[in-house]
C-alpha cells in the first residue's frame, strides 16, 4: 500500500486516477481547488498559494505525488500569461522541491503541446518547441521537475477523453451535438494521439508504483485527425454523420496557436509497461459502452 497525493483530483484525468487508487486500497490525498473530489481524502491545494502547497505536502507525507492540476485552458493561458506561468510552472517548481525534501516519487503530467507539431509521432527525447503559451508554461514545469525533484517521471499525454460529470471531452462533445441535431465543424488537419482516460490512469499508476524514471509518452497508440475521430464516434454510436462538417485549423477563431500534428510516439510505453497504450478503436469501443450506459 502506498500513500499517494494526487493534485487536480476532480479533473478529467485526476478523477479517474484517484478513483482507481482508492479502489486498489491505497491511501490517497485528493488535492483540489474549487471542485471537491468524490474519492480519497480531500485536501485543499490552491496552485496560487505556495504556502498551502508546502504545508499539505509536509503534513500528508506521500510516498508518491501525481501532479495533474494545471491551467488547461489553452486560450486563457495566451491572454493571462502571468496566471498561466504561476499555475503551470511556479507551482510545479514548489511541489517538486517539496517532493524532494520528503523523498516522494514525483510524476508530472505534461502535454503533447510542448512540441511544435510540424512533424508528428514525436519520441520522448526529440526537441521541444511550443507554439503557444500553455505549451511554454508546461515545458517550464517539465524543466522545474528535472531541476528540483529527486526521483521523477515526466509523462506526456495527448487529447485525453472519457466520461466525467462536468468536463466535456472531445467524443462527448461530438456525440451530444449530433444527438441535439447541431451541425458542428471539426478540423481535418489537426492530428493528435487521443488517450482513453481509464487506460491513461492505469499507465500513470503503473509508472508511479514501479517508479519508472525519466520521460515517457503515455498516450493513445493511434495518430488521427479530429475529424476522423469524430466520424468514428458517430459510427460507433450509430449517429448521423451528416452533422459533422469539415473545417481547417485556419478557419478556427482560436486565440492561441495550436500545433498541427502533436501526435506522440508511444513505443517506449508499449514496450516497458504492462498496461499498453490503447488504439483509438480499443479506446472508443470502451468509451461508447460507458457513454451508452450513462445516457440511459
Ligand atoms: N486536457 C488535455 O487536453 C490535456 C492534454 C495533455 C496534457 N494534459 C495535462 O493533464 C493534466 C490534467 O488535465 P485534465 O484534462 O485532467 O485537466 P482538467 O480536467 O482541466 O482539470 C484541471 C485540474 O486542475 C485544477 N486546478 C485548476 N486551477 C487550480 C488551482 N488554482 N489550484 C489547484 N488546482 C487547480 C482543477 O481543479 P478545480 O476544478 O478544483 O479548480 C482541476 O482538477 C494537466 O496537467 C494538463 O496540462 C491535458
Amino acid at each position: 500500500m502506498t500513500r499517494f497525493l494526487v493534485t487536480g483530483s476532480a479533473g478529467l484525468i485526476g478523477y479517474q486516477v484517484t478513483k482507481d487508487l482508492v479502489q486498489q486500497g491505497d491511501t490517497v490525498y485528493a488535492g483540489y481547488n474549487k471542485a471537491e473530489p468524490n474519492n480519497g481524502i480531500p485536501v485543499k491545494m490552491d496552485l496560487l498559494n505556495q504556502e498551502q502547497l508546502n504545508e499539505v505536502i509536509e503534513k500528508t507525507k506521500p510516498s508518491a505525488i501525481i501532479h495533474l492540476a494545471a491551467q488547461t485552458n489553452v486560450d486563457l493561458c495566451e491572454t493571462q500569461k502571468e496566471l498561466a506561468l504561476k499555475m503551470n510552472a511556479d507551482a510545479t517548481k514548489t511541489i517538486a522541491k517539496q517532493a524532494a525534501k520528503i523523498k516522494a516519487f514525483f510524476v508530472y503530467v505534461s502535454t503533447d503541446y510542448v512540441f511544435d507539431g510540424i512533424k508528428g509521432l514525436k519520441k520522448e527525447e526529440e526537441k521541444t518547441n511550443p507554439v503557444d503559451y500553455y505549451g511554454e508554461t508546461k515545458l517550464q514545469g517539465e524543466n522545474a521537475v528535472r531541476s528540483f525533484a529527486s526521483a521523477w517521471c515526466i509523462a506526456r499525454t495527448s487529447t485525453p477523453y472519457g466520461m466525467h460529470k462536468s468536463k466535456t471531452s472531445f467524443p462527448v462533445w461530438v456525440a451530444k451535438n449530433i444527438l441535439e441535431k447541431n451541425k458542428i465543424n471539426v478540423v481535418v488537419d489537426q492530428f493528435t494521439s487521443p488517450t482513453y482516460v481509464p487506460n491513461l490512469s492505469r499507465m500513470l499508476i503503473e509508472v508511479a508504483t514501479r517508479q519508472i524514471t525519466g520521460l515517457i509518452h503515455l498516450a493513445g497508440a493511434t495518430r488521427i485527425s479530429r475529424y476522423d475521430m469524430a466520424k468514428m464516434v458517430a459510427d460507433k454510436l450509430n449517429l448521423d454523420e451528416s452533422f459533422l462538417g469539415a473545417a481547417h485549423m485556419s478557419d478556427m477563431k482560436w486565440t492561441a496557436k495550436r500545433p498541427m500534428d502533436s501526435s506522440l510516439d508511444v513505443s517506449k510505453a508499449a514496450s516497458i509497461l504492462n498496461e499498453k497504450p490503447y488504439t483509438v478503436e480499443e479506446g472508443l469501443d470502451q468509451f461508447v459502452k460507458e457513454f451508452e450506459v450513462r445516457s440511459k
